[in-house]
């Protein structure tokens, strides 16, 4: 059901029109990312990331990396190397610049990629991150199965992703925000009407707590804990090779 869920509601493929929103709203995406998430977005960054650290990884993949912001937010956590990969040129030309002033060319190497076909061979990554992303794969299954491959055996495969509160009032205001103010707000801002609408019916859609923890474990990841952040806006998944 998720994986029906597109931008455009258009004939391209969900990979095509996910990559079609990513280059529309490039420009825009790390203001609209800070003014709706009201910077929380910065603090399940790094408390994902802390997670990290027990791994001690050097290398880093870092998947649907955007424009960088979980790559770069990474080497504060021990990590040494990031390869970072995602469809959209547009956002890694954004991300690129980022590296770039801020002179980290040498420790984040970004390239375009598919999560579900990557161009690495087995066992290469001592960790892999996918913050707001796998929301996004056309395939979920796929691309999750994809990046175990590219893992070392025993290495943490960490999940940022959306989730839907469930208590009152927590529930009715975020579902009002998301529906109704996010839609408009990224309208105005990135010119794409359809980005955020997308964005509300896309998390709607998606697995979340335990059946995207039941879903890792089918795709063959051992140890899968989760949690949540911000009233369960927010969840954080974890599971090894
Ligand atoms: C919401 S953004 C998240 C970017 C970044 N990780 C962050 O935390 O800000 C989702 C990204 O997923 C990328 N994406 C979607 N499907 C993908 C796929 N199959 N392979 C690689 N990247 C993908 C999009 O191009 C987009 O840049």
């Amino acid at each position: 059901m998720h994986d029906q869920i597109t931008p455009y509601q258009s004939d391209a493929t969900k990979k095509e029109q996910v990559r079609n929103m990513f280059d529309n709203i490039a420009p825009k995406y790390d203001l609209l990312n800070r003014m709706l998430s009201l910077g929380i977005d910065q603090y399940w960054r790094r408390s994902a990331l802390k997670k990290l650290r027990q791994y001690q990884p050097g290398h880093v993949l870092d998947v649907a990396c955007g424009t960088g912001d979980f790559s770069i937010a990474a080497l504060k956590y021990g990590v040494h190397e990031v390869t970072a990969v995602d469809l959209s040129a547009e956002m890694l030309s954004k991300g690129r610049v980022k590296v770039h002033s801020k002179g980290l060319e040498s420790k984040i190497k970004m390239v375009q990629g598919d999560s579900e076909a990557l161009a690495f061979p087995d066992d290469t990554f001592d960790a892999a991150t996918v913050a707001f992303g796998v929301r996004n794969f056309e395939h979920l299954e796929a691309g999750l199965r994809d990046i175990r491959r590219v893992l070392k055996p025993g290495a943490p495969l960490l999940i940022l992703e959306f989730s839907r509160p469930k208590v009152f009032p927590v529930k009715q205001l975020f579902q009002f925000y998301f529906r109704t103010i996010c839609p408009l707000v990224g309208r105005l801002v990135s010119g794409d009407g359809k980005a955020y609408t997308y964005l509300y019916e896309s998390v709607q859609a998606f697995p979340e707590r335990e059946l995207m923890a039941d879903i890792l474990q089918q795709q063959g990841y051992r140890s899968v804990q989760w949690r949540t952040y911000t009233f369960g806006i927010c969840a954080l998944y974890i599971g090894e090779k």
